[in-house]
């Protein structure tokens, strides 16, 4: 069995993704998870972008064990220096540098010759270099590039010290079959390639991304770079756990294993979607709600009869266990304790009694307490945003045949602001009547909401994404109730804005990546 290594660039390839932005908290929770899932690298962020990328990639060396904590720089020295103050305080830091390599890069991007481009990539792999000897260099766009030339660059990067060469398909533009043979060709023509780790990138214009990724690891790639339910620009990147599964599931044909913890993907799944507020499609591979689900009489029959002969892994390596403890409203601490720790939980007291609590209220509206509440409830906890406008009171009238009216009391601080308004309806009413309430202008951009599980008393989660000082908030809210559901995601995309300290710094990300 070979090794693939697996890098993770959901906090910077996947964090690109149009209409997703995540604070320094969120990016901390999903590189906890991240760890726990035990990836190899997480690429933390781009930190020469914005003061808040470097801040959260200096914090994620700072605090996540486990995992190299890679930075990405183009191939200067400004973005490279910038990476190094970011990722040194990681046991393991890595930098990885880039530049475009394909003749449309060069020429209308770059606006740089071969020669250059030559020059400017040894220089910077010799720059970082001087930092850490954990050096990767990408070539952008590699798959539309000139073969020789690709070859060319990546030796002259190799000879300046790049431990890792990362070929990216950067537009998605690849077939399995042509992109397995580049892979094969690069081994076969850079003359010092032992001397480095091949990795991949590819992206999923085209629907192939995982698929030209398992090509390449036929073809002798070592490291694949990937992410969580494969979010990223455009159509995305590859799946990180579509690549895991179809090696642990394929481990007789592909003959790769990985050090992933499978048991934590779906968690790490959840976690992504909630806090990037992207929902899966229920037919997603691995993580869709209907991954494991068998609808038609003759796939139940055979289910029953006998697994394998509709399942080619179980719900269980996904960490899909089926649960051994129901909890209802008699259930007591202990068994809550109990719960947590089967679902692979090591919360602190303090935040066990706060759960309990949250946990008793749902339990007294809701006759079964399902395992997906519980994670529901836990994901909204730990992620804290400081509440500057804390939900009091909120009282709706509606109906078919009157105008919807909400009044809400606001806590900030020692004060409680009180507002009322009519809307088209009780969601619309309750948001214009906290609009009055609170300071500044606030656009609602998207709403969606879903239930946890499935049933009357569910739990409803409400997904809100909205503008305030140009910049996009994404909240969510939990309740049985969903207008209460509503008004909360309201308020924590509020509140988010409020916690957001950069909303005026300069956002510099490149149309390079
Ligand atoms: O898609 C791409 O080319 C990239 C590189 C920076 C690795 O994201
Ligand atoms: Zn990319």
């Amino acid at each position: 069995m070979g090794r693939i290594y697996i890098f993770d660039t959901t906090l910077r390839d996947g964090e690109q993704s149009p209409g997703i932005s995540l604070n320094l908290q969120e990016k901390l929770e999903i590189a906890k998870q991240l760890a726990a899932l035990k990836v190899d690298v997480i690429e933390a962020g781009f930190p020469i972008a914005s003061k808040g990328d470097f801040e959260s990639v200096k914090q994620i060396a700072q605090k996540v064990k486990g995992p190299v904590i890679a930075g990405l720089a183009r191939a200067n020295y400004k973005d490279i220096d910038t990476v190094w103050e970011a990722v040194k305080f990681s046991e393991q830091p890595r930098i990885h540098t880039f530049i475009a390599t394909s003749d449309i890069h060069m020429k209308y991007k770059l606006k740089m010759t071969k020669d250059q481009v030559l020059e400017a990539a040894y220089r910077a792999v010799k720059h970082a270099k001087k930092y850490t000897k954990n050096v990767e260099f990408s070539a952008e766009d590699a798959v539309r590039s000139d073969l020789e030339f690709l070859y060319r660059v990546f030796e002259e990067a190799i000879k300046a010290g790049a431990e890792v060469i990362n070929i990216p398909d950067t537009v998605g533009y690849a077939t399995p079959w042509e992109f397995g043979k580049l892979i094969k060709n690069i081994r076969e023509n850079v003359p010092n390639i032992d001397k480095a780790v091949i990795s991949v990138h590819c992206h999923n214009d085209l629907g192939l991304a995982v698929a030209n990724t398992l090509a390449a690891i036929k073809n002798g790639a070592q490291q694949v770079e990937c992410t969580i339910n494969g979010l990223g620009e455009r159509a995305g990147n590859a799946a990180l756990e579509e690549i895991v599964m179809a090696l642990a599931t394929r481990k007789d044909f592909f003959e790769h294993e990985t050090g992933i913890e499978t048991r934590q993907i779906y968690r790490t799944s959840k976690l992504v979607s909630s806090l990037t507020g992207v929902n899966l499609p229920p037919n997603k591979a691995i993580v869709g709600a209907n991954a494991f689900a068998h609808e038609s009489g003759i796939h139940q029959h055979g289910v029953i009869e006998e697994k394998s002969t509709y399942e080619i892994m179980t719900p269980e390596t996904i960490g899909l266990a089926e649960s051994k403890l129901v909890m209802g409203k008699h259930s007591g601490r202990h068994a809550f304790r109990e719960k947590l720790k089967e679902l692979g939980y090591d919360l602190a007291d303090e935040d066990i009694n706060k759960a309990f609590i949250r946990f008793k209220e749902l339990a007294d509206k809701k006759k079964e307490v399902t395992d997906l509440d519980i994670e529901a409830l836990i994901s909204e906890q730990v992620i804290k945003t400081p509440e500057v406008y804390e939900l009091e009171y909120l009282h709706i009238t509606s109906g078919n045949k009157i105008v919807a009216t909400a009044t809400v009391k606001l806590k900030v601080g020692d004060e409680v602001i009180e507002e009322a308004a009519c809307g088209d309806g009780p969601v619309d009413a309750s948001y214009k009547a906290i609009d009055r309430a609170v300071k500044g202008q606030t656009k609602l951009v998207e709403y969606a909401i879903k239930a946890v599980t499935g049933g009357k008393d569910a739990l409803g989660e409400v997904v809100v994404k909205i503008e305030r000082n140009n910049k996009v908030y994404i909240g969510r809210g939990l309740s049985t109730d969903i207008i209460e559901a509503s008004a909360r995601a309201y308020l924590n995309a509020i509140n988010k804005s409020f916690a957001d300290t950069e909303i005026n710094a300069e956002d510099v990300k490149t149309t390079a990546v």
